[in-house]
């Protein structure tokens, strides 16, 4: 019986095709989708946040002790790139590429909070993503550092 033979190696293939989309689709989406959107952007030179990340809230008040930890979490961590006062000049700028943001432009400034921490959290080369090296609260605290880059 040839023909019965190509009948169940057809479904056995089809049920091969099948378990292999399941198994991909079982991955969280959100994360495959960030990573997606990550990818894409390396190397290009227009970075957007995406529309979801607009609504997240900060969760911290903008005061003292907030901007205060900011400030040292960004001396420590992100000046060395974007410059003690943010605006892009630190040591290691002359040698990387894309360079650097200028955290007080007004094209930086005019995001959103959530945009701002999705960024820091996300990363795009040759910024490293901040997700797992510093919390949530110490991202929110940086994005509040960042307003009040260009109040002083
Ligand atoms: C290795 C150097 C480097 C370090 C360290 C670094 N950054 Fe960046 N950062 C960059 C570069 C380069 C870009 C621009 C990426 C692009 O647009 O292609 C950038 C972009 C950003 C942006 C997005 C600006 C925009 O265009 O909207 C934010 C916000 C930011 N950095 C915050 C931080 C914070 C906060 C830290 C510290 C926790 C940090 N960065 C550490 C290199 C760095």
């Amino acid at each position: 019986m040839r023909s019965s033979l190509i009948f169940k190696i057809v479904i056995l293939a089809f049920v091969f095709i099948l378990s292999q989309s399941f198994l991909t689709t079982g991955k969280d989406s959100k994360n495959a989708k960030d990573e997606m959107i990550s990818y894409f952007q390396v190397g290009g030179t227009d970075w957007k946040a995406p529309t979801y990340a607009d609504k997240l809230k900060n969760p911290l008040a903008v005061d003292a002790k907030a901007t205060k930890d900011g400030k040292n979490l960004f001396t420590t961590n992100c000046s060395s790139c974007h410059g003690d006062k943010g605006d892009g000049n630190g040591p290691a700028s002359a040698t990387i590429n894309p360079k650097p943001k200028n955290l007080t432009s007004k094209q930086v400034q005019e995001q959103s909070d959530g945009a701002l921490f999705w960024k820091i959290t996300t990363g795009k080369q040759p910024m490293v993503s901040w997700q797992s090296a510093l919390t949530e609260k110490q991202r929110w605290s940086l994005v509040n550092y960042i307003r009040q880059l260009n109040k002083k």
